[in-house]
């Protein structure tokens, strides 16, 4: 069980990037004239739809090829969606892919989780987007051990102890930073610990990490958005626009959702931190964890 909250924590770090193919910049244009006229329907042009297809090729996973798909509901491209999902599942192109096979096509979803090849991605994308309508076919994104396995150790029995900060900085490495900065990964989801050590005591550090959900930091509020498709979406809101809500999820897949898609939302009284982390280490780990915390102080 722990094991596996590791490896998942681990591979939650995992999203190498795209490459992008060479574009014809007239091709640029007419897309992005396309994209920019409301009721513009691309089979009333062949020039247009030739553009478009060149331009989709050449930027496979980008934000602009999900925007074309789903704008002119380009269900031929369904096959490709799922190629980008099987890659890599729990990334930003491949939630976004997800996204739209759930709009588009949900007969090849279904298809696709018959699929040897395909299911096991399919299953880690639906454990970040949750689908009422695919409730037991979900790998979760997180594993955590139940909450009672091991008594939550107590706060002033700890205080009493000193770590070993090199020690503590592995343990932060391996369950902290996936979500947290300072990291290796770069990934921006949790609220910065750079200089925690100057912004709560020990005491608090512990509780904080036993109890995430006791004092949800000013800002970092989760959110459930569930769409009209019945997909449903938990994660920070990042920006918000006329028409667009930005979301960045656990593992920093980061997802604009139209407004028109969105049901409805509500914030969530449970941190996004997932509880009982410590039950993942030693009690000398824990220790040493919360004394390299304390040492990231504000300089100067
Ligand atoms: C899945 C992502 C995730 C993981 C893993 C995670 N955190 Fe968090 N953490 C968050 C989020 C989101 C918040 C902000 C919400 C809250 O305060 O509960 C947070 C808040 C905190 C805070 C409070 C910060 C403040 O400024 O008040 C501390 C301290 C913290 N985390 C420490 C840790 C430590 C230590 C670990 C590793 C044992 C860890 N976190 C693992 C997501 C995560």
């Amino acid at each position: 069980m722990m094991q596996r909250l590791v490896e998942l924590l681990a591979w939650l770090g995992l999203f190498p990037g795209l490459v992008f193919g060479a574009l014809d910049p007239v091709d640029t244009t007419i897309v992005e004239t396309v994209l920019r006229m409301e009721n513009f329907d691309l089979r009333s042009s062949e020039k247009a739809t030739a553009a478009v297809g060149r331009y989709l090729d050449a930027k496979k996973g980008s934000e602009d090829y999900f925007k074309l798909i789903e704008r002119f509901v380009i269900k031929d491209r369904v096959p490709e969606l799922l190629g980008i999902i099987q890659v890599n599942p729990a990334s930003t192109e491949g939630i976004a892919a997800l996204n739209l096979v759930l709009q588009l096509d949900e007969a090849s979803l279904e298809k696709g989780l018959q699929d040897p090849a395909l299911a096991p991605a399919l299953k880690k994308g639906l454990g970040i987007i949750k689908h009422p309508g695919y409730g037991p076919a979900v790998t979760p994104v997180v594993e955590v051990p139940p909450a009672q396995a091991v008594p939550v150790p107590e706060i002033a029995h700890l205080l009493k102890k000193t770590g070993d900060v090199g020690l503590g900085r592995k343990v932060y490495a391996k369950l902290c930073a996936v979500c947290h900065l300072p990291s290796t990964v770069k990934i921006d989801f949790g609220p910065n610990l750079s200089e925690i050590g100057s912004k709560l005591p020990k005491a608090e550090l512990y509780t904080a990490i036993f109890d995430p959900s006791a004092g949800v930091s000013f800002g970092f509020e989760g959110w459930q958005l569930t769409m009209k498709s019945g997909a449903q979406f938990t994660g920070l809101i990042t920006s918000e626009t006329d028409a667009a809500v930005s979301l960045v999820m656990i593992g920093g897949v980061k997802l604009p959702l139209k407004k028109a898609d969105i049901a409805g939302r509500v914030m969530m009284k449970q941190s996004l931190m997932p509880p009982g982390l410590h039950q993942a280490m030693r009690e000398d780990e824990l220790v040493a964890l919360v004394e390299y915390l304390a040492s990231m102080k504000k300089k100067g």
